[in-house]
């Protein structure tokens, strides 16, 4: 089976001067409920993707606690970059996949396939007011750059199904498509599986369900009440 789940935010080494389980009762003892949720589901023969917001570890070093608590999980995992994975830099992603070779593979400007379907996928962005409209219209382009190059990655391998992830959801609240979404209908993707919205005000941010003929699915942790969400 394929899963995906998004945003363990691990900081076993990191403190937090605001830690998530204070946010909401949905964020409670959230490592725990976790590793149970992915206990209760997951066996060693299935893949799941983490969609992204891993560590807050800010280098390797400072995320080993968390790789190593997620290592210890059954099954295949496929990482994902979200915002706050600072110890990802993107031109590194290469050396990441020497170095966790056969414990991790980390998805960035590359393809990963679970059968005959390609996986594709890159963090995205949706603009929630926080930067200006100019440098986010920067981070929309540089991350749909991303994303097709991850599809040209899989096509090049022959690859004709696609299941995009992202960490970012394809839209905000204001929007009604995006460029990942046009990305998305355009190689014909069967699936889009985002993270990031988090607490139950914001889970309806972005598109859930079918649109266009692509099926669109939030997989934030505390929106699957930490159980992955079975994606093949
Ligand atoms: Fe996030």
């Amino acid at each position: 089976m394929l899963y995906a789940i998004g945003d363990p935010h691990l900081h076993f080494s990191v403190p937090l001067s605001l830690p998530m389980e204070t946010s909401s009762p949905l964020w409670r003892d959230h490592e725990e409920r976790f590793r149970e949720g992915w206990l209760h589901t997951v066996t060693e023969e299935d893949t799941v993707v983490v969609c992204g917001d891993i560590s807050f570890g800010r280098n390797e070093q400072q995320c080993r606690r968390d790789f190593d608590f997620l290592a210890a999980l059954p099954g295949r995992k496929i990482l994902l970059r979200g915002n706050h994975d600072n110890y990802w830099d993107v031109k590194k992603t290469e050396k990441l996949n020497e170095r966790w070779k056969g414990t991790f593979s980390f998805l960035q400007n590359n393809h990963f396939s679970y059968g005959s379907v390609a996986l594709v996928g890159t963090k995205g962005y949706a603009w929630e007011g926080k930067d200006t409209p100019e440098h986010a219209e920067m981070l929309v382009e540089r991350e749909a750059e991303r994303l097709e190059m991850s599809f040209q990655s899989a096509a090049r391998e022959g690859f004709s199904r696609f299941i995009v992830f992202l960490h970012f959801p394809p839209t905000n609240y204001t929007q009604r498509t995006s460029i990942f979404c046009r990305m998305a209908e355009k190689w014909g993707a069967e699936q889009v599986i985002y993270a990031h919205c988090h607490g139950r005000h914001r889970f309806d941010d972005s598109i859930r369900g079918m649109y266009k003929g692509i099926r669109y699915t939030l997989v934030s942790g505390d929106c699957l009440n930490w159980r992955p969400f079975r994606v093949l």
